[in-house]
């Protein structure tokens, strides 16, 4: 027993001595570099989520740009591959001439909803810029071509509106509750994944107002195997209560377009954004209290507690 435990001492003394020889001839600058690296690998983000929007709700939410309807189909499109927990440096350019490989793919798994007939060009290098540069530290995801593959690759390996259908949850004029559709994605993928819904606004004297599917989050590790999904911190809309329903609908929402049509009052039709919508709501119905506002607020898609608006939905 003694004799292997000072077999063991001077077994890492010996590697002390050589790691002591080798730092003697690397200097300070390059062991900084030495460093950087590592950390840049390791700790320039966490986790990947990957947000698919269902293009009629995305629609009603951004009307009137999203005008070209009949080019949508009932399949979740893909938002975007984000880093999350980001802590290193965000680089690199979108280089739109490597994705020819991918374009067509990319057009039709990867629409921009609000112009579905343009080139979508825009909205990927929107959406490179902001999150994909957040991923090239990595080696697997450094360049343009590579970030696109990997969405793309986990687009077609885990098929959510495929999920979905397998629970039997499909598009149409039915509502499910959202702990339905959180319970088919986890038991398919294996994990929970972050609901966005959408509440088009409420006024005074409503009771409610329906709830529509907005967007699934699911989460991926480096290597793009599944993993659960944090607290994204975002302030979007969530469902209050898993009890809620929520529409998962083929068209854009018809009691929206009813209202819409009979020329009431239309949030929709005065912003792009949740935000807008939500701060003309403000402006029109001029609540005098916070509590007044907490009333106006309560909606099938954010917390009871929660009163503090979306910060944005610029994502
Ligand atoms: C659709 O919306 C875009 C952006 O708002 C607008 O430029 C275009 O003219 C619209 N097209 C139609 C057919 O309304
Ligand atoms: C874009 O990528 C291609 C292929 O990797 C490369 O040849 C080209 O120089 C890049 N363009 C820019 C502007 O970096
Ligand atoms: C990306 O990583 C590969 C190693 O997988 C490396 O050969 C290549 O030079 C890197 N490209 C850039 C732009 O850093
Ligand atoms: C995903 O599943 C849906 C529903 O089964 C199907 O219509 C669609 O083609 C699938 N998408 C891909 C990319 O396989």
């Amino acid at each position: 027993m003694a004799n292997s435990c000072t077999g063991l001492l001077s077994l890492s003394a010996s590697a002390l001595i050589v790691l002591l020889i080798v730092m003697e001839h690397l200097t300070r600058d390059s062991m900084a570099s030495a460093m950087a690296v590592t950390k840049g690998n390791e700790e320039t983000f966490e986790y990947f989520m990957f947000s698919q929007e269902w293009p009629y709700t995305f629609c009603t939410e951004n009307e009137p740009s999203c005008n070209n309807t009949d080019k949508l189909v009932p399949i979740f499109n893909i938002h975007g591959l984000w880093p999350e927990k980001v802590k290193g440096d965000c680089q690199g350019e979108f280089n739109y001439s490597q994705l020819k490989p991918v374009e067509s793919q990319l057009r039709k798994y990867w629409m921009d909803l609000l112009n579905p007939r343009g080139n979508p060009k825009d909205f990927w290098n929107h959406e490179y810029t902001k999150h994909g540069r957040c991923a090239s530290v990595d080696s697997r995801f450094n360049s343009t071509l590579k970030y696109f593959q990997s969405a793309l690759s986990i687009y077609l390996k885990y098929n959510v509106t495929q999920f979905l259908k397998s629970a039997g949850i499909v598009p149409g004029s039915t509502s499910y509750k959202a702990s339905k559709i959180i319970e088919a994605v986890n038991s398919a993928f294996g994990y929970k994944p972050e609901i966005d819904c959408f509440a088009p606004g409420k006024k005074h004297g409503e009771k409610s107002k329906p709830a529509y599917l907005a967007e699934l989050r699911i989460c991926f590790s480096k290597d793009l195997t599944p993993r659960e999904c944090e607290s994204s911190g975002r302030e979007v809309p969530q469902p209050r209560h898993s009890a809620h329903t929520l529409y998962y609908d083929p068209e854009l929402p018809r009691s929206f377009h009813r209202e819409a049509e009979a020329n009431v009052y239309s949030p929709i039709k005065m912003s792009r954004s949740v935000k807008n919508l939500i701060a003309s709501w403000i402006e029109t119905e001029r609540p005098t209290a916070v509590s007044e506002r907490k009333r106006i607020w309560t909606s099938p898609c954010k917390d009871d507690e929660d009163v503090q608006l979306p910060e944005k939905l610029n994502y």
